[in-house]
């Protein structure tokens, strides 16, 4: 595993190459930054809003109160005491989602998910002690990284969409000032980038973990209200199946895949094993068996 201060330098240079892929990824993104702003709720949070709209390239608003008067805003990043949420604008009782690492449902699951018996840390391989370097390169809000990160894993994660890794970065930033998770943020950094050409940016991980958006078939009234705010600003991965062979050459041990249970395998390919669980599974590509220690 590389040394994590190592990392963290090569990181920071890192994000000044992010800055640069910034124009690529406006393309999957025009469409919905063009119709997001970003604001804040009470007036001590406006110096907050400025630099996160300036930071991720998006339209600063002001008060987010004159959202209403803007006709075509679909979305609203808005700073609200200290945290950033993210608002749909036309269902305002979906609520708004940010991302938490401190309180809520991801802190619960680090408390009582059940650790390295978990589904997710036997796909990873976290036995014998192994504390592997992880490449999540379809971070999202960032939950598995944080569990990951949690059960002892150095975790790099990769995002694409701003709006998206805003929030993340957001989130990340409050851990790191929190007494009882700063441990685990520290153990994790976010690339702002498509993993699709730029996965190699994250020094040689040990695990490849992917978890693209796949279509779904619940109804949405199923869908958790946070997870509907979600899915209708990232839409669906279509390119996803591009993502499993550059992790193959990547990955040292294992490319983990999550998956619904109707979905094919990613690209297709047929996994070493799986690990079914009650809606999703596990699909594990075995490079190199994981050491015993
Ligand atoms: C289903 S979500 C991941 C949820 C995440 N596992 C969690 O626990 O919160 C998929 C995320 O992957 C991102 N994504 C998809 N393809 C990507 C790519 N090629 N590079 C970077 N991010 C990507 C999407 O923008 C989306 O935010």
């Amino acid at each position: 595993m590389s040394d994590k201060h190592l990392n963290k330098k090569h990181l920071n240079k890192e994000f000044l190459h992010k800055e640069l892929l910034h124009k690529e990824l406006l393309n999957k993104d025009q469409a919905a930054s063009s119709n997001i702003a970003v604001a804040y709720v009470h007036s001590s949070d406006s110096e907050q809003a400025k630099r996160i709209a300036k930071k991720w390239h998006l339209p600063y608003l002001g008060d987010s109160k004159a959202a209403a008067k803007q006709a075509n805003l679909r979305f609203l990043l808005q700073v609200n005491e200290q945290y950033l949420e993210l608002c749909k604008l036309d269902e305002p009782k979906l609520g708004a989602i940010s991302v938490d690492f401190v309180d809520g449902a991801v802190a619960h699951r680090r408390k009582f998910g059940g650790g390295r018996g978990q589904d997710i840390a036997k796909a990873i391989g976290l036995k014998h002690g192994f504390r592997p370097h992880v490449l999540d390169a379809t971070a999202g809000l960032g939950r598995d990284s944080f569990l990951l990160a949690s059960l002892g894993c150095q975790v790099t994660m990769m995002e694409r969409m701003p709006i998206v890794a805003a929030l993340l970065d957001d989130g990340l930033a409050r851990a790191q000032l929190n007494s009882e998770v700063a441990d685990i943020a520290n153990n994790m950094a976010l690339i702002y980038a498509s993993s699709l050409d730029n996965m190699a940016l994250a020094a040689q991980p040990d695990i490849v973990y992917l978890d693209p958006m796949y279509p779904h078939r619940e109804k949405s009234a199923l869908v958790k209200k946070e997870m509907r705010v979600f899915q209708s600003l990232v839409g669906e991965d279509l390119d996803a199946d591009n993502l499993l062979a550059p992790a193959l050459k990547l990955a040292k041990y294992r490319v983990v895949v999550k998956r619904p249970n109707y979905a094919p395998p990613l690209a297709d390919k047929k996994p070493s094993m799986s690990i079914k669980m009650k809606k999703n599974r596990f699909d594990v590509y075995v490079n190199l068996a994981i050491p015993k220690e």
